[in-house]
């Protein structure tokens, strides 16, 4: 078994980076992710809003995009940070959950932040059990 050593904190920092790049004038709502690979490569993602509400995009949907589009695959990626400005630990709301569910390892890291330092690690395994996939089909 491979072993990988995760900078957390350098993690949530890059996801801290990639809300400033939230386009987010109609929630107000910045948010911020990234992605870090085995081979050390970050992906970053912020939310993308648009005045046709359905339009808008999460951070961490934008960065494992990101990621797939370097080549990257489930088994390539390590943790994933997301970040905001809320009270408690930005979680990932159902769409999200349902796209790592495809392409992010089930038992990898997910580390949820706030801007005050407040952070909590998951799985998306424990974030969306029973998981609707492929094999349902
Ligand atoms: N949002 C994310 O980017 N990620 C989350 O985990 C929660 C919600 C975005 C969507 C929308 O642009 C704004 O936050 C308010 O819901």
């Amino acid at each position: 078994m491979e072993n990988f050593d995760v900078d957390v904190y350098g993690l949530v920092s890059e996801a801290g980076k990639a809300r400033e790049f939230s386009y987010s004038p109609y929630s107000h709502f910045a948010v911020g992710a990234a992605i870090v690979s085995k081979d050390g490569k970050v992906y970053r993602g912020a939310n993308i809003e648009n005045s046709s509400f359905p339009l808008c995009m999460c951070a961490e949907r934008n960065a494992i995009y990101q990621a797939y589009l370097d080549g990257k695959s489930k088994d390539d990626l390590l943790a994933l940070a997301v970040v905001a400005d809320g009270e408690g630990p930005c979680s990932p709301c159902g769409a999200c959950r349902q796209v790592l569910s495809e392409l992010f390892p089930g038992d990898a890291p997910i580390y949820m932040a706030n801007m005050k330092g407040d952070i909590e690690q998951t799985t998306i395994a424990e974030l969306l059990p029973y998981a609707f996939d492929g094999s349902d089909l």
